[in-house]
Parts: C-alpha cells; sequence; structure tokens
C-alpha cells in the first residue's frame, strides 16, 4: 500500500500525541485514506533523548532543513511554535511545494495571510486546525460545514490555562495565586503562566478567529485585550450573587460595516452556554446569520486532543490533495472600533458616609452613565465600604472618564474593578 511521508519540525507534547494517535488508530487512519502514514525526518533539539513514541532512531536530525528538504516528505508538521525560526521553515517548505499543517497560532496570526498566498501560488494547502482550540474542530467547521453562512459573532473561551484558574477560584474559593499554583501542578499552566493570564494567547486565537469569521486579518497589536489577574474572589462572589460567572472572553462582534474585537474578563449569565464550559476546556459560541447559535466544545490542549486536530487536517490533505484550495479569502473591509457598548460591573471602595453614594451616582450620569443597580456590601472592618455597581449600557470611554473624576474623590479610596458584562445580544 502506498504510504504517505511526513516530515516533522519538533517532537514536543502535540508531536508525540500526533505519532502515537496514528499508531493507536492506524486502521482507522488506513481505512479511511487508502494509504499508510510514514514518517519520514523529525526534527529534534536532542537525539540522545527518551521519548514515548516508538520510531526509529534513525529519523531524528537536528536540521530542519533535512525535514524540510526531503524529497520523500510530502507535507511537512510544523510543531515546534513561536514565530522564529517557524516562519521560514514553513516559506521554505512551502516554496518546495510541500503541504504544510501547523499547530502555530502566533505564526498564522501574525504571517497567516502571507503563508496562505505562497501556500496558493505552489498550489499546496497550509492547515492550522489546531492553532485554535486544540481538538476543537472548529476552524475547518467555520471554512466548510458552515461556509453557507455570514458571521454576526464569535464568542470563545479559548483559553484553558485562564478558565482553569477562574473556575477554581468560583468553585472551591480559592485566591488567584493559589489557583495558578495549582493550574501548574497539574500541567495547564506553564510556570511562566504571563501570556496566558494576560491574554496573549487567546488575542492570538482570536485573530484566526475573525480572518475565519470576518474575512478580516487584524493583527494582535489591533485587539484590546486585559487578562485575567485583576479578578478577586471578591469579584467572583459578587458575580454569582448577580447571577454571572467571570470567564476570559475572545469576543468577536459585526455590526453594520464595524467589527469590534475584544479579549477581556466578562461577567457571562449563568444559563448562557459558554458559563457551562470549566475548567480546562474551551467553547467557541458562533452566529451564523443562516444557522443561527453554533458552540462547539472540547479540550483545548494537551497531547491527544490537539494531535487529533493535526491528525484531521493531515488525512484531509492526504483526501485532497489534488484539489486547489483558495485560502481564507481575506476581502472584506471592516471599519475595526472598540467602543464596546455594554453594561460593566464596577467595584469601589468608598468612605462610608453621608452623602457619599449621591456624588458617585452624579459624577456616572454627568458623564452619561446610567445606573442599573448599586449594593453596599458590608463594612470592610475600617471607615469604608465595598460599592458595586452595574450600569446601564454605556460606551467604555464613558465608563473611563466618569470613573476618572471619581477615583479623584476624597471619599473614593479606590476604584477596584471593572468588567464588561456580557449579555450576547
Ligand atoms: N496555553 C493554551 C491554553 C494552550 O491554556 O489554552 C495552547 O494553546
Amino acid at each position: 500500500m502506498e504510504a504517505i511521508k511526513l516530515g516533522i519540525l519538533g517532537m514536543g507534547t502535540v508531536a508525540s500525541g500526533l505519532i502515537n494517535i496514528i499508531e493507536f488508530n492506524r486502521n482507522k487512519v488506513v481505512n479511511s485514506l487508502n494509504k499508510e502514514l510514514a514518517v519520514s525526518k523529525v526534527l529534534v533539539n536532542n537525539l540522545d533523548k527518551e521519548r514515548n513514541v516508538n520510531l526509529p532512531k534513525e529519523v531524528y536530525t537536528t536540521d530542519a532543513y533535512e525535514v524540510i528538504n526531503d524529497k520523500d516528505a510530502e507535507i511537512i508538521v510544523e510543531l515546534i511554535g513561536g514565530i522564529d525560526p517557524a516562519y521560514d521553515y514553513i516559506k521554505s517548505a512551502l516554496n518546495n511545494k510541500k503541504h504544510v499543517v501547523t499547530a502555530n497560532k502566533a505564526l498564522i496570526a501574525t504571517h497567516g495571510e502571507e503563508l496562505e498566498s505562497i501556500a496558493v501560488k505552489n498550489g499546496v494547502k497550509l492547515m492550522y486546525e489546531a492553532s485554535v482550540g486544540g481538538g476543537i474542530p472548529i476552524l475547518n467547521t467555520m471554512k466548510e460545514n458552515l461556509s453557507a453562512n455570514e458571521f454576526d459573532s464569535v464568542f470563545g473561551i479559548i483559553n484553558g490555562t485562564t478558565n482553569y484558574i477562574l473556575t477554581q477560584m468560583a468553585e472551591n474559593g480559592l485566591e488567584y495565586e493559589e489557583a495558578v499554583k495549582e493550574a501548574q501542578r497539574l500541567g495547564f499552566a506553564e510556570a511562566d503562566p504571563s501570556s496566558d493570564v494576560d491574554g496573549d494567547d487567546a488575542a492570538f486565537k482570536l485573530s484566526i478567529l475573525a480572518a475565519l469569521a470576518f474575512g478580516q486579518r487584524v493583527k494582535v497589536e489591533g485587539i484590546p485585550k486585559e487578562g485575567i489577574t485583576k479578578i478577586s474572589k471578591d469579584d467572583i462572589a459578587n458575580a454569582k450573587e448577580l447571577g454571572y460567572n467571570i470567564k476570559l472572553l475572545a469576543s468577536g462582534i459585526k455590526k453594520d460595516d464595524k467589527i469590534e474585537l475584544r479579549v477581556h474578563p466578562a461577567f457571562v449569565p449563568v444559563d448562557h452556554p459558554l458559563s457551562m464550559v470549566k475548567n480546562e476546556f474551551n467553547a467557541v459560541f458562533l452566529k451564523g446569520n443562516a444557522v443561527g447559535e453554533v458552540m462547539l466544545y472540547g479540550k483545548g490542549a494537551g497531547s491527544l486532543p490537539t494531535g487529533s486536530a493535526v491528525l484531521g487536517d493531515i488525512m484531509y490533505i492526504v483526501k485532497n490533495m489534488d484539489k486547489s484550495d483558495a485560502g481564507v479569502v481575506g476581502s472584506k473591509k471592516y471599519r475595526v472600533e472598540n467602543k464596546a457598548v455594554k453594561q460593566y460591573y464596577i467595584r469601589m471602595t468608598v468612605v462610608d458616609k453621608l452623602g457619599v453614594l449621591g456624588s458617585i451616582a452624579s459624577l456616572f450620569g454627568k458623564n452619561g452613565v446610567s445606573l442599573s443597580s448599586v449594593v453596599q456590601r458590608q463594612k470592610n472592618g475600617h471607615d469604608t465600604v465595598p460599592l458595586v455597581f452595574i450600569t446601564h449600557e454605556a460606551e467604555r470611554k464613558n465608563i473611563d472618564a466618569a470613573l476618572e473624576e471619581i477615583s479623584k474623590s476624597k471619599v473614593v479610596s479606590k476604584i477596584e474593578s471593572i468588567i464588561l458584562v456580557e449579555n450576547f445580544k
């Protein structure tokens, strides 16, 4: 039986998942393709390292170009991550007329348009399902099964580390730092979790989702982002009391000729399907103008789930090698803006004396922000009390202007948090 040869760049968690799935699902793969999959060359850093995959020693090399230029390899699988040197490797592979599969969100978000045009020019395919949502088949679903739709919005919980941390804070009462440690202990968070907790990882993924949803490339620099490091147990408790969970949302919303993209913690109503997405799980909730609401849920990281997405792409290429592919067509020209006209939750600490609430409410009013509810929490034990406001819908810049004035008031000790309330309208 004919074998399709794979050249693999990197042999870490995802690559070993890929090799293991090819082995334990061999019958399924062969029956589906009517071909075998074989590995020709694998790029590694260390030739002597023990690995939990069943590959002969001769396939390993420390020279990336031995993999990329190997005449037997028809598909190059890039699993080293990061922009450099993956960018050069993928360009070389495509120019060598080899199909490429990658899980590299930073690279695709940054150079996806250029790489897709190189692929199209060379008549080969570039696929990257594993770059967003790990094992969740979101990109190909949007590109193929939902291609009959214009998308009105896409909301994702697309970072498992932060979802795990927020879930543990909400369900087990952990402080932020404790939840981070627990996530690290279980392997959900990196030793340096900053790219996850600061929202960078989700912003890369949102950039890719937005290109598919709206046909428009927006670089991460153009996506406002806020991470979860300032979320406290008090905010989570207040959210619960008001009927919400706090989630790190990646949002893409289209209105007329505008799109708004952002990554930020949000109050999500407890009865919304995204509220039920817990711990390390991811989900993407879409609204298509024909299909309506669709949500895909699953594991956003890990050896086998991400390996599953990579192998799915490889199998698609093997089945469609002879068909041309236009890549993602970026023809839409929306205005990208971030007015964020939403309700907001605001928590502040104020001096507990007559007239304080009235003076704060009037500063909100002066800046065009109308209040929906106000709750005064119990005393902090000193002379101050926490106040919790939910506003009516207002533009974020009006909220910021109001809080700028409010923060200067002598009776306000601190503006503790501002969190967008997402009602998915
Ligand atoms: N670090 C990511 C997450 C997984 O926590 O979801 C890889 O994209």
